[in-house]
């Protein structure tokens, strides 16, 4: 395909204007191990950073109207749901919350968000205000959840939801892991799992992404911030069962890996690159999935919004 003839091609799958998404998969399917139980049409949306300045409120309702539009059945929120709560104490993030909820309401589909690390309130604010004793408190209470990680039925599909973020003491302020509290849930929960159910994992910290290496060098170490630092405790938990589909966020970019019959999807960002325009190539968007019991489909697509237009 010429490039000319690409960009036409991309253009009518409903990327006006977005060259560079060339070289994206804007749909794809494939078959997997089972599928669901019956059909689930889900959007995984990620990395929204929402905060009450600029257009980012219009881009956020634009955004919840595309998402009602696709019908889905479900919809999972991928963390960084706010800008930043991580250095700022709760008073500040507060406005931000305001702006994702309202996002969060215009959804029309039950919304199961899971924690990103931006979403943790008072960890170490800038302005030398006091530690909050519970950075995880205000997601729990926005949500009325009793912890930040679950595990929900959808149609057949059971779904993991994570929390993949562990403070830490050193400069990078906090790693990918997944606690050993919730390893433990985990095989618990795996153990009344039958091993034929098909089964989704959301995490905010990716458990596998090959992002790093294609934008830092092949062989440039991974900090501990990047990805999940047990990913393998948590994969080997799934070895002996259906684990069909991987979603994950942080990386603001779209990215598809299959690794041993389980498929990695990193779902861009609501966002983009914080509201500046895209991430290597990947513009502000969100994921539409199609679990059937023979094959998924991925659709990542744009919502109108334009931050260089903006
Ligand atoms: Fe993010």
């Amino acid at each position: 395909m010429s490039l000319t003839s690409r960009r036409r091609f991309l253009h009518t799958a409903g990327f006006a204007g977005a060259s560079v998404l060339l070289g994206l998969p804007a749909r794809t399917s494939w078959a997997a191990r089972s599928g669901a139980a019956k059909r689930l049409r889900l959007v995984f949306f990620t990395d929204v950073h929402a905060h009450p300045d600029g257009g980012v409120p219009t881009a956020m309702t634009q955004a919840a109207t595309a998402i009602n539009a696709k019908h889905p059945d479900l919809v999972i929120g991928g963390g960084d749901l706010i800008y930043d709560g991580f250095e700022v104490p709760a008073a500040v993030a507060e406005p931000q919350w305001d702006v994702y909820m309202q996002m969060h309401r215009a959804i029309r589909a039950p919304v199961e968000p899971i924690l990103g690390n931006h979403d943790l309130v008072g960890v170490r604010p800038v302005d030398k205000s006091a530690p909050s004793i519970d950075p995880r408190a205000a997601f729990r209470e926005k949500f009325g959840l009793d912890r930040t990680w679950r595990v929900i039925d959808a149609e057949g599909t059971r779904f993991f939801l994570l929390d993949s973020v562990e403070i830490s003491d050193d400069d990078l302020m906090y790693h990918g892991g997944i606690s050993s509290e919730q390893l433990g849930w985990l095989e618990a929960e795996l153990g009344r799992t039958d091993t034929d159910t098909p089964i989704v994992v959301a995490t905010h910290i990716p458990l596998l992404s090959a992002i790093p290496q294609a934008t830092k060098g092949a062989i440039t170490p991974l900090e501990a911030n990047h990805l999940v630092v047990n990913n393998r405790e948590v994969l080997e938990r799934f070895a002996d069962h259906n684990l069909v589909l991987v979603l994950q966020g942080h990386l603001h970019a779209e990215e598809m890996l299959r690794w041993q019959g389980t498929t990695f999807i990193t779902g861009g960002a609501v966002c983009g690159n914080k509201w500046k325009g895209p991430k290597y190539g990947t513009p502000e968007g969100f994921g539409v999935l199609t679990l059937r019991p023979d094959r998924v489909d991925w659709e990542y697509t744009t919502y109108g919004w334009n931050a260089r237009g903006a």
